[in-house]
This record gives C-alpha cells, sequence and structure tokens, in this order.
C-alpha cells in the first residue's frame, strides 16, 4: 500500500468533514438496506481517493472509462458485468450468496453466453450440434448433501467451440454447444459435448483496454459451463475445468475453484465410446459428480 503523505490537521478536518456531511445526507434515508448500502459505499469510495491522492486527471479518466463501459453496454453486451467479473466483484459476491455448504459443489461466475431454451436432449444426447469440437463424454450424478441421488434436476449446459466462440457470437442464429437435459431416477446424467478450450472474453471494448493496459490477459481458463436446477436445492451456476490448463492460475474473471478442475481424460482412436457411438478420431470423458446444497442454505 502507498503511504499517505502527511496531512496538515487543517486538510485533514476539511476531507473528515466532506465525509461527514455526505453521510449525513442519508439521514433521512426510509430504506434502511438502502441507506446500508449508500454509507459504505460512499465511505469506501473516499477511502480509495483519499488513500491514493487522486488527482483531477485520474477522475476524470475514470469517468471516461465509466462513460465508455455505457455506451459499450447495450442488450446483446454487458460490460459493466465484464468489468465486475474481471475485478473479481462478480466471483466474490457469488461466494458470499453461496456459502459453503458440505460438500455442496461449488459456485462460480455465469458469463454473458447463456441462452433461456436451449435444445432439450435425451439422456446420452450431444449437445454439439455441428460445433467444431473433439467429442467429449460428460457423466456424473446429482445427489443433495446427504448423498441422496436427486431425480429430474434440469441441467442445462453451454460452452465455447474448438475455435473459442459461442454460438451466439457468430451472429448467424445458430444453435450449438448448448442443450438442456434432466438427471435419471437413480440421479444420474450423460451426454456429449466437445472437449473445452481456452478462449477469451470479449475483449474489444473499454474492459479489453483495461486488461491491456495493466498487462492483464483476457483468457479464460477452458471449461463447460453448468446450470442445475432442482425443488428444495439451491440452484447452482457453476462450471468444470480442465485438469493441466496452463490458464488455472490465471483465468481472467478469477472462476477457477480446486474442487471445479476436472480429469478429462483422452482416449486413443479406436476406444470403444460408452453408448456405442463410432468417433473417427480422439474423445475424452470427464466425471462430474453434483451434489446441491437445499434451498435457502
Ligand atoms: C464465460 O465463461 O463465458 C465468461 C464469463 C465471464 C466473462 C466473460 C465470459
Ligand atoms: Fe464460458
Amino acid at each position: 500500500m502507498r503511504e499517505t503523505p502527511a496531512l496538515s490537521a487543517e486538510q485533514q478536518a476539511r476531507e473528515e468533514d466532506l465525509i461527514q456531511r455526505v453521510l449525513r445526507s442519508f439521514d433521512e434515508c426510509t430504506n434502511p438496506r438502502l441507506k446500508e448500502l449508500m454509507i459504505s459505499a460512499v465511505e469506501n469510495l473516499h477511502a480509495f481517493v483519499r488513500e491514493v491522492r487522486l488527482t483531477e486527471e485520474e477522475w476524470l479518466q475514470g469517468i471516461e472509462f465509466l462513460t465508455a463501459v455505457g455506451h459499450m453496454t447495450n442488450d446483446q453486451r454487458q460490460e459493466f458485468i465484464l468489468l465486475s467479473d474481471t475485478l473479481g466483484v462478480s466471483m466474490q459476491t457469488i461466494a458470499i450468496n453461496n456459502e459453503a455448504y458440505d460438500d455442496a459443489t461449488e459456485a462460480t461466475v455465469f458469463g454473458p453466453f447463456f441462452v433461456e431454451g436451449s435444445p432439450a436432449l435425451e439422456s446420452g444426447g450431444d449437445i454439439a450440434f455441428g460445433a467444431a469440437g473433439e467429442p467429449c463424454w460428460v457423466e456424473g450424478t446429482v445427489t443433495d448433501a446427504q448423498g441422496r441421488p436427486v431425480a429430474g434436476a434440469g441441467i442445462e449446459v453451454w460452452e465455447a467451440d474448438a475455435a473459442g466462440f459461442y454460438d451466439v457470437q457468430y451472429g448467424d442464429q445458430r444453435t450449438a454447444a448448448r442443450g438442456q437435459l434432466s438427471s435419471q431416477a437413480d440421479g444420474s446424467y450423460r451426454f456429449w459435448a466437445v472437449t473445452p478450450v481456452p478462449y477469451p472474453i470479449p475483449d474489444d471494448g473499454p474492459v479489453g483496454k483495461m486488461l491491456e493496459a495493466t498487462g492483464r490477459s483476457p483468457m479464460r481458463a477452458a471449461h463447460l459451463h453448468f446450470l442445475v436446477r432442482a425443488p428444495h436445492c439451491r440452484t447452482l451456476v457453476t462450471h468444470i475445468f480442465v485438469e493441466g490448463d496452463e490458464l488455472l492460475d490465471s483465468d481472467t474473471v478469477f472462476g477457477v475453484k480446486n474442487s471445479l478442475v476436472k480429469k478429462f481424460e483422452r482416449q486413443p482412436v479406436g476406444t470403444p465410446t460408452p453408448d456405442g457411438r463410432v468417433v473417427e478420431g480422439t474423445w475424452s470423458k470427464v466425471t462430474f459428480d453434483i451434489v446441491l446444497a437445499p434451498a435457502g442454505a
């Protein structure tokens, strides 16, 4: 942390007096939670401005940056969420709101590429729908925190293709590399996907500029997204990551959790597949056992 320069008593008094006046401006706020949020935001913002001794030029640059983030944001592109993601604020909010509960599977960042109403699959179906990539067999179970199978859990999955793009990024209305299915009576599930690859977050806007200016990479570690919903259980938004991926320690949205890193076992050409599907080249196989916390936990 930068050392705060010695300030005269008069200077300190002026700065502190301003904060107190701003805080008192919320005295009449009748919504206690809003009041708490505003007071803490003001205290922390002023602490930041004072700690770094923000110059007026830097203040203006900050305003211009946030203005650009706003201008980049539209129905298709949420640059503010991307900013929150790349500053770890999304993951911190997720951590606070998905408290550790026994062995419940950890949550991670949602990302901008989920689409409602993805194709419904039978158990063992393929989410690729023509997406390029090495076939990947995904299987596992959904259980509750007591280890009881959760039948009929809704499982939605989505991922980038081998080129590192989600279907919606092609802008041609295609639906690929996404789908939804349900867990079976014994809690098991299985489907074909493509082996995840690393890809960059959308970095053609102000957030990309911020990453570049600060020497950071826009790359996300390879992953496969899951959204799992079941009655009486906490909804789980998560992904699984690929063991051995060299980006695991530098995921640009801080989404990686050790418990979510899984072995994607590459199978040599000619290895029989679990469902008898004929695959020309190599394929991979991963197991992901999902444990749902109770609703409200
Ligand atoms: C994603 O995984 O799809 C994603 C997450 C956060 C920001 C950008 C992309
Ligand atoms: Fe993603």
